[in-house]
């Protein structure tokens, strides 16, 4: 599929990577819009790129069935294209004994729903609406993207991420094999380590011991994860599959 003869919604496109695809879409002649759940930044980006922005929270049933309307209609027309990329993380190790104390403190439930809650409901809801949508309108070839992440191998202090951007890969190959007959393509991106504000929370010792595992030695640039997506839209029999960016970096 060319860049130029899509209409693309991202997800979590207010800042980090979402706001590069959006960038590089706009750039390449796509016709894009993006969404994010902070107000200011919504407004903030789409004012700086010239880009429609959406205030919604993919979680949510409702705010993903308005958010499609609106982004069909700030583009003139049903979408053929997806980056699910919104995703937070909430760290933590699965317990933690305190040495002097001998107090272990444990992952709360509240970190565990909130991850699951974004980074898979959030990409199985806007993938049902987009599919849903684009079967009812015939539009013809689409393609999704979803944000996976090395850390789907089983990342420490990230039970609750690893486990969502395990079930993404899954749920790709699901979602490709049973839409192909609609001409829908579904990919995923698993990106290392990338310069971006999630990976700046990061604390810098533990960083530090992960880079030195990375045989680049170095932070992924955003633009090296949009090559990966740019392939994924491009290349027509690329479906169900894992595209990995992440440095050389085995967790
Ligand atoms: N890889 C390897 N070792 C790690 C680690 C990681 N990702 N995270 C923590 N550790 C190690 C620490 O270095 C430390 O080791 P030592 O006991 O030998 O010193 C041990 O685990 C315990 O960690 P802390 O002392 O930091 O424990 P804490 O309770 O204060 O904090 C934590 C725990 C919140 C998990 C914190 O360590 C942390 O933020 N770790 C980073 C987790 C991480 O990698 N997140 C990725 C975010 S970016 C992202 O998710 C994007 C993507 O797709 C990759």
């Amino acid at each position: 599929m060319e860049l130029v003869s899509t209409r693309v919604l991202v997800t979590g496109g207010a800042r980090g990577m979402g706001r590069h695809f959006t960038k590089r879409l706009r750039e390449a002649g796509s016709a894009v819009a993006f969404c994010d759940i902070d107000p200011g930044a919504v407004a903030a980006t789409s004012a700086e790129l010239d880009v429609p922005g959406i205030v919604a929270d993919v979680s949510r049933e409702e705010d993903v069935s308005r958010m499609f309307d609106e982004a069909t209609a700030a583009l003139g027309g049903p979408l053929n294209g997806l980056i699910a990329n919104a995703g937070i993380t909430r760290d933590g190790l699965l317990l933690k004994r305190d040495r002097q104390s001998g107090e272990v403190r444990v992952l709360s439930k509240e970190r565990w729903d909130a991850v699951l809650a974004v980074n898979l409901t959030g990409p199985f809801l806007c993938m049902r609406e987009f599919a849903q949508r684009a079967v009812e309108a015939e539009v013809g070839p689409a393609v999704a993207v979803h944000m996976s992440s090395i850390s789907r191998a089983g990342n420490v202090g990230q039970s609750n991420y690893s486990a969502a951007k395990a079930g993404l890969v899954a749920d790709t190959r699901v979602w490709a094999r049973e839409l192909a007959r609609y001409d829908v393509r579904v990919g995923a991106i698993a990106p290392g380590f990338v310069d971006t504000p999630m990976v700046a929370d990061v604390p810098e010792a533990v960083l530090g011991k992960i880079l030195q595992q990375v045989p680049l030695r170095r932070l992924i640039p955003p633009d090296s994860i949009w090559k990966a997506v740019r392939f994924v839209f491009e290349c027509d029999d690329f479906t169900g599959r894992v595209v990995e960016v992440d440095g050389g970096l085995v967790l």
